[in-house]
């Protein structure tokens, strides 16, 4: 008779309430709040941003204008910033590691706006002041509230890179607010060990900066989510929560976003088509639903960075600490890239090399979220590359694209592009800083002092994978079971399709192979991941134990044991063995 894991009543509890909890968040979400448009909008020619939030803010407009004319060239590439806690950590340590600050001469003045301590100092800028310095060569000046700072020594430090040169001579609000990562007290210290002075009293009286806040309307969320960062919204779902159903409910699918979600009209919505021997076209929402076959997917979608946190665990890494949960299955429906390319005129033998995609989520510079994949995936007949308008039987919610996105089934979650705008053939791969200068791969040796993301390819097909995610890590299992049930999902990139996994309770010296469920999908077209279970006698008299799976696909690829031989600084690619450790509780009896 099977007993079951003593931990799985609170399990089973708690999935039961998650699931009423979803039922009611469906309901709840059939309510639509309407909530203010936030209007983005970047001038990039003229250096001159627009936030507008029409509603929240009574209509209030307000303008903000750049002093660094050069600013376009210097953000080019350097948007990685999403391990800024980290980085920001280490150098918060070397702060703190640093000289006492003789705390006799701190006066009741010298407590800046934000409630810290500050340096003493009686300097008076004026904007025009800080204006003047906005290169390493000049120093490099900027503004909080009525602060200013030389943020020239930090400069190097930053973990954006040199984005933080998009505020050179002028006020640090606006960026703060699109990068919200830096909205944490450990920030704001930092910032106060390079204060040098106040603005004018004149300058002050503008100094105030209300910035709309260009995450002011984003889209509810289910509450079960685990943030991994707000504002952009990264969240994925309790890892227990994904073996539950093959097909992934789209409200607890996983999200992963770099910028603010835009809200797309579908009416006046158009996709622009365009490049290498094609006719420049655009389609409206209506056309591709009319004008193309459809065409149905069932495909797992995977983030790079998925099991981060496990590549954390033996070396630090940059980027969001992402659990086993980055990963979901789901139903797509939409046309066919290349039935759309093939109606824009591509001819038979084109010289194209990629596909190019922008998204309508831009940064403070207007440049977009954008990606590439070859042509050979956009045009194979078994490439199943679609323009999806549905997810699960619904149209696409605003987190994961609406009104329409990229499926570029066995392919990095990466250049599974959202809120598709524009669709460019050519001879080169995207440019985008996410196709160019992250989501690559690199030797374990090299760091980022030495990385050259020119050196190494994109990242396109994902490596096999599995993990464990019933019993979950740090669970207590009674002692009185006699048998334990272990479940997962397992999938492979490039359409390769699993064909095994083993799972193992003893350090991996023996292994007993597991039942896979799924969709039955050919090899080179399984898009899909297959969930796994399996039953096993707990081993006597232990008191500590360490699951194990591995998984193996159709070209008996499998995976690494270890993490240490695939660490990369980025923390991409983590397809490791998946261990789970439990411990057992003696006998009741
Ligand atoms: N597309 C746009 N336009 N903007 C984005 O930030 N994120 C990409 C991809 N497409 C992204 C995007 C990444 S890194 C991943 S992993 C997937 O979307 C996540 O898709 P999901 O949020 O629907 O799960």
């Amino acid at each position: 008779m099977t007993r079951r894991v003593e931990s799985s009543g609170a399990v089973m509890s708690f999935l039961h309430c998650t699931r009423s909890a979803l039922n009611i968040w469906k309901m709840q979400s059939r309510v639509r709040i309407e909530t203010s448009a936030l209007l983005l909008q970047a001038c990039s020619g003229c250096g001159f941003v627009r936030w507008k939030n029409t509603a929240a803010n009574g209509g209030r407009s307000m303008d903000y204008q750049f002093s660094n004319s050069g600013w376009r060239q210097l953000v080019v590439g350097v948007l990685a910033g999403t391990g800024a806690v980290l980085v920001y950590g280490l150098h918060r340590q070397q702060v703190q590691q640093a000289e006492p600050k003789n705390t006799t001469e701190l006066t009741s003045q010298t407590v800046s706006a934000l409630g810290n301590e500050v340096k003493p100092t009686n300097s008076i800028y004026t904007r025009q002041d800080v204006a003047k310095h906005k290169t390493l060569a000049d120093g490099v000046w900027v503004t909080y509230k009525t602060s200013v700072y030389d943020i020239t020594k930090f400069v190097d430090l930053h973990p954006g890179g040199d984005k933080i040169m998009l505020a050179a001579g002028g006020a640090i609000e606006p960026f703060w607010a699109m990068y919200a990562v830096h909205n944490q007290e450990h920030v704001y210290s930092i910032l106060e060990e390079y204060r040098i002075g106040e603005l004018s009293p004149e300058d002050q009286k503008q100094a105030t900066m209300d910035v709309d806040d260009p995450y002011g309307n984003e889209p509810l969320r289910h509450p079960v989510l685990k943030v991994n960062s707000l504002k952009p919204f990264n969240a994925e779902p309790p890892v227990e929560l994904l073996s539950e159903n093959y097909i992934t409910p789209n409200e607890i699918f996983f999200k992963r976003n770099h910028l603010p979600v835009p809200e797309v009209d579908p009416k006046t919505y158009r996709l622009q088509v365009m490049g290498e021997g094609l006719k420049s076209i655009q389609l409206t929402l209506d056309d591709l639903k009319t004008k193309f076959p459809k065409h149905t997917i069932t495909a797992t979608l995977q983030c790079a960075g998925n099991r981060r946190s496990e590549m954390n665990a033996v070396r630090q890494v940059k980027g969001l600490n992402w659990g086993m949960a980055a990963i979901g299955n789901a139903t797509w429906r939409g046309v066919k890239l290349s039935d759309v390319l093939k109606y824009a005129g591509l001819p038979e033998n084109t010289n194209a090399k990629h596909v190019q995609f922008e998204g309508l989520d831009k940064d403070l510079t207007g440049i977009p979220y954008g990606a590439s994949i070859s042509i050979r995936k956009a045009l194979a007949k078994d490439g199943d590359v679609l323009l999806a308008y549905e997810m699960n039987g619904e149209d696409l919610s605003r987190d994961h694209g609406f009104p329409l996105r990229v499926i570029v089934p066995g392919v990095v979650g990466a250049r599974n592009v959202k809120w598709l705008s524009k669709i460019v053939v050519s001879k080169e791969e995207s440019q985008s800083h996410w196709q160019v200068n992250d989501y690559k791969g690199f030797s374990p040796s090299v760091d980022w002092d030495t990385v050259d993301f020119s050196t190494a390819p994109a990242i396109q097909d994902l490596p096999i994978q599995s993990a464990i995610t019933t019993p979950c890590n740090n669970d207590y299992i009674s002692a009185d079971n006699e048998e334990i049930t272990v479940k997962g999902y397992a999938w492979s990139g490039g359409g390769q399709e699993v064909i095994r996994v083993d799972v193992s309770l003893d350090g991996g010296k023996t292994w007993k192979v597991a039942d896979l469920t799924g969709e039955k999908q050919d090899a080179g077209q399984a898009w899909a991941w297959k969930l796994w279970q399996l039953t096993i006698p707990l081993p006597k008299g232990q008191k500590n134990l360490e699951i194990i799976c591995k998984a193996v696909d159709n070209n008996y690829n499998v995976q690494p044991d270890t993490v240490a031989p695939i660490w990369n600084l980025r923390g991409v690619l983590n397809n490791s063995w998946s261990r789970v450790k439990v411990t057992i509780k003696p006998n009741s009896g």
